[in-house]
């Protein structure tokens, strides 16, 4: 396992932390947590805030396809692929990788970029409808923290085993108490979060062998 910052060129996101928390009740969470319309395209209270393909994983993709040496012919699933975009990408940057995704959320497939039609799966990570080692990489990005910690752990568990550990996991986490207390009140969807050494025990947990890092709001 190492830890490995594969999303350092995606452009800062502004955040306006203090009117998310103002926004936020039972209501906008449980409405976020359905990862429909609202989730995606909807006001910024209940999560994007209206999500479009812009490019902007172009660059994640090419470190992806550098960092594990991906070539035409390979097969990368995406876990909580969302529209498709890195699974778009993946596939303009390396043309000839087999890239596919998963996503629960029936609205982001529906809304998903052309190039990956027929690509993305709807499915949960915790239960991933592919053999053993039936890719050559598998990415998860601000995806795993959705669950509570069991399910995390089961995950992490699938996410090992169709990718035989070449992986790379991104999740919601946190240096300092101060951060945590801006996190917590950004969170929409988050079940679980800690601290980095907290994430890499149940990484270990569940036999997770592959590279990961931290989303960190500051
Ligand atoms: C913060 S978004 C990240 C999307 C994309 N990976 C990205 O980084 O832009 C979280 C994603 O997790 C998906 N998700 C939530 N629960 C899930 C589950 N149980 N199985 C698979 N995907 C899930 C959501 O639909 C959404 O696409």
């Amino acid at each position: 396992m190492a830890e490995v910052d594969l999303l350092r060129s995606l452009p800062h996101t502004t955040r306006d932390v203090q009117k998310r928390a103002a926004d936020k009740d039972e209501t906008v969470v449980a409405i976020a947590k359905q990862f429909g319309e609202m989730y995606w395209d909807g006001p910024r209270q209940y999560g994007y805030g209206g999500y479009r393909y812009d490019g902007r994983w172009r660059a994640v993709a090419r470190d992806i396809i550098a960092h594990f040496g991906l070539c035409p012919g390979m097969r990368v699933l995406d876990v909580g692929c969302g529209k498709g975009f890195l699974v778009k990408d993946l596939m303009l940057e390396c043309p000839g990788l087999e890239a596919f995704g998963l996503d629960i959320s029936l609205y982001a497939l529906m809304h998903c970029e052309k190039a990956v039609v027929g690509r993305l799966h709807l499915g949960s990570a915790d239960k991933l409808p592919f053999p053993d080692r039936s890719f050559d990489c598998a990415l998860s990005i601000n995806t795993v923290h959705n669950f509570p910690r069991p399910r995390a752990i089961q995950a992490m568990r699938e996410i090992q085993r169709v990718s035989g550990g070449r992986a790379f996991v991104q999740v919601d986490s946190y240096l300092t108490p101060e951060q945590k207390e801006i996190f917590e009140s950004w969170v929409l969807t988050a079940e679980f979060h800690d601290y980095p050494e907290g994430w890499l025990n149940l990484f270990r947990e569940s036999g997770y062998t592959g590279d990961y890092y931290w989303t960190i709001i500051d």
